[in-house]
């Protein structure tokens, strides 16, 4: 199965533009699962929840509905980060979009990073798998800051993901060790589609740093794009080669945890 990670800089609050970038990727990229950045639909830097009501979107809305008969026209899968709302509250979401509509699945971010707090509401949906046989595959989303908590890779492993998707926006250069070590730990693939770019608020300029990557469930970088670039990068995946969670006659990673002495 071929993935694809989109790197690129969403323009702050001009949605049009943004997702006209989007939709031209979305017609031409040769992959069967295309995974963009967190809120690229609409910029990052958000000051308060009034900025991200004007330009949030409904599952069920144009935008959403759109995407959604793309991908069932190309049989394209489609993971895209978006500022959702859902009558008065507001989430920092990503949708994961399947041709067959009735696998679509919206994630609501659980960890809220920075400034976040005061635009978004903290994640309800918690983390899930969505399967889809078609391709033999298990896709588990998580955006962003969810990193720092590896208890959120491990959930999605633990609920049998085959990929961990991650539409991020980093502004730290922490990270690409910690997510080859969730692809390692979990014996899982992860995709990491972070942006470039910088927004500036209030005189405060945050900087994004590229750097996207795909980890096979060694760790290892099958495909890296550079921290200043918008770029694609493209892997081969098997994912049914991430169940086998063995790597010897004895030792299981799942099977030989002990929650029992974990004070979690
Ligand atoms: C982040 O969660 N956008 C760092």
């Amino acid at each position: 199965m071929r993935i694809a990670v989109i790197q690129f800089a969403p323009i702050l609050m001009d949605k049009e533009k943004n997702l006209s970038k989007i939709l031209s990727y979305i017609n031409s990229i040769d992959s069967q699962l295309l995974i963009f950045p967190e809120l690229c639909l609409s910029g990052y830097y958000f000051l308060n929840r009034h900025e991200v009501s004007k330009i949030a979107e409904l599952p069920t809305g144009e935008i959403i509905s759109e995407l959604q008969t793309l991908s069932t026209i190309l049989n394209k899968g489609i993971v895209i980060g978006f500022p959702e709302k859902d009558g008065e509250k507001l989430y920092n979401s990503c949708a994961v979009i399947l041709p067959d509509k009735t696998k679509r699945r919206i994630y609501r971010k659980t960890h809220l990073f920075y400034k976040e707090r005061f635009c978004f509401d903290s994640g309800d949906t918690g983390f899930f798998v969505i399967d889809e046989p078609e391709w033999d595959i298990r896709i588990g989303p998580m955006i962003c800051y969810d990193w720092r908590f590896p208890e959120s890779a491990r959930t999605l492993a633990l609920k049998g993901a085959d990929l961990i998707v991650c539409p991020s926006n980093l502004v730290t250069n922490v990270w690409q060790n910690a997510l080859s070590t969730r692809a390692l730990e979990n014996n899982v693939y992860m995709a990491v589609a972070n942006r470039i770019g910088s927004e500036t608020r209030n005189n405060e300029t945050l900087i994004f740093n590229g750097d996207s990557a795909i980890y096979d469930y060694k760790g290892e970088v099958l495909c890296k794009a550079g921290q200043n670039d918008e770029e694609v990068i493209i892997s081969e995946i098997e994912p049914a080669k991430t169940r086998k969670k063995s790597f010897n006659d004895y030792n299981d990673i799942l099977t030989d945890r002990r929650p029992d002495m974990y004070e979690l």
